[in-house]
């Protein structure tokens, strides 16, 4: 039975991927190691909670003590790196604690992994490691910098990051690669485009529309609108996290990005249009809805001042993962948007309880004096 320690696994992708493993394979171990941080939340997993193949740790992933204690008590066989600070907008704000988390939190995990892993030395004094175990640091596109109009990342592009947040986990990739190369450890980066889907938490672009949307609040769109990002339905995340680790050539990265490149204005009138037509076609949708369906359309735009160094755009090229792994995107753009503004309009419980408090501060802060 495998056991895998999920850092990160109270939060979007985190929690989505948690969902997926538990659904796929029976015969399985988790143990969620995550600090709750205003992005982390319990209510995204309580239904997981109870599962007896499950258990739940509230730790930081730089507290060396707290990581070891798990590694002590627990056979692990696979450390899956989602825990991260992961808005380029809050990186702006606050740098440092992008660089602890992200870079120092990433080593701290790779450090104590390599010492549990350890099984000897080969005859080189080559470190030999436990059969299977394998460390996978979810990484991003946003690591390789923007591209002009034309174009797409490859593995081989070269490093180019240019917000506090891509610089962090691009100084992440590199101590995951270092201690590949360095100390042999069994590693694997995935690199993926802009995620989308339920449990996204709405401080991102289209949970946070659809929100405001909902109460009738002003959309931001930053500059002109014409940034472009490469958007995926978190599911085929999981998907391709899950076929890397099992397929995955040791020491190799893999962009993982679907083909479907959007302006951030055409997602933004597209959630519009969405979220009216479904609200229309099902009356029960209208509970969701804080103000009148007259008003959602699209004089909720509103243009504000820019993103300082926004990348204008972003766009994987997924050859490597499709032609050695299998690796395709099931859902279409079209199905996926639906599929996630209908579990925005199901689940304002949820959307309520992760936007209380410190979130409030921030958006104040953020958008007051736009
Ligand atoms: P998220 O912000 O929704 O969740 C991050 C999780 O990590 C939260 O549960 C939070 O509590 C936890 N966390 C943060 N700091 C921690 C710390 N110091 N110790 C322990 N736990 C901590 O992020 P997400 O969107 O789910 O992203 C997950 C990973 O995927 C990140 O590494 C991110 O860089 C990467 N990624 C995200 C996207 C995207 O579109 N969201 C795309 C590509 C890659
Ligand atoms: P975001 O969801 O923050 O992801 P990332 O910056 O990691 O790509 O933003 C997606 C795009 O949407 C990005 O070009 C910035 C833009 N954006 C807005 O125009 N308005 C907003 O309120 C937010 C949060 C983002």
């Amino acid at each position: 039975m495998k056991s895998y320690l999920i850092t990160g696994g109270a939060g979007f992708i985190g929690s989505n991927f948690v969902k997926y493993i538990l659904e796929k394979y029976p015969e399985i171990r988790i143990l969620i190691l995550d600090d709750l941080t205003y992005a982390g939340n319990l209510g995204t997993i309580s239904e997981n909670l109870n599962d007896p193949r499950l258990k739940f740790v509230k730790a930081n992933i730089t507290d060396n003590t707290a990581v070891r204690t798990i590694f002590e008590k627990d056979r692990i066989d696979y450390l899956i790196n989602f825990a991260a600070e992961s808005h380029v907008d809050r990186s702006i704000e606050n740098p440092q604690l992008f660089l602890e988390t992200n870079i120092l939190g990433t080593q701290n995990l790779l450090e104590t992994a390599r010492k549990f892993w350890t099984a000897g030395k080969d005859e080189n004094g080559r470190p030999v490691y436990h059969e299977g175990v394998k460390f996978l640091q979810v990484s991003t596109d946003e690591v390789y910098g923007s591209l002009g109009e034309t174009g797409y990342f490859t593995e081989n592009t070269p490093l180019s990051p240019r917000s506090p947040y891509s610089a962090s986990k691009a100084a992440a990739d590199f101590i995951v690669l270092a201690y590949a190369e360095t100390y042999g450890m069994p590693v694997n980066i995935t690199r993926c485009s802009n995620n989308y889907g339920p449990y996204h938490f709405p401080e991102k672009l289209i949970p946070l529309i659809i929100k405001n949307i909902l109460e009738g609040e002003k959309l931001p769109v930053y500059g002109d609108g014409s940034n472009v990002r490469d958007w995926l339905f978190v599911e085929d995340h999981c998907k391709a996290i899950d076929m890397v680790i099992a397929g995955g050539k040791l020491g190799q990265v893999y962009n993982v990005g679907g083909h479907n490149e959007m302006k951030n204005i055409d997602i933004v009138k597209l959630t519009i249009s969405t979220v009216r037509r479904l609200i229309e076609e099902n009356s029960e949708y209208r509970s969701a809805l804080k103000t009148d369906i007259e008003n959602i359309n699209e004089n909720l735009i509103t243009f504000v001042k820019d993103r300082p160094g926004h990348d204008l755009r972003y766009a994987i090229d997924p050859t490597k993962i499709t032609d050695e792994l299998g690796w395709i995107p099931e859902t279409r753009f079209a199905d996926g948007i639906v599929k996630t503004i209908r579990w925005y309009l199901e689940n304002q419980d949820w959307v309520k309880d992760v936007t209380s408090g410190d979130y409030q501060k921030y958006y104040e802060q953020m958008y007051g004096n736009r």
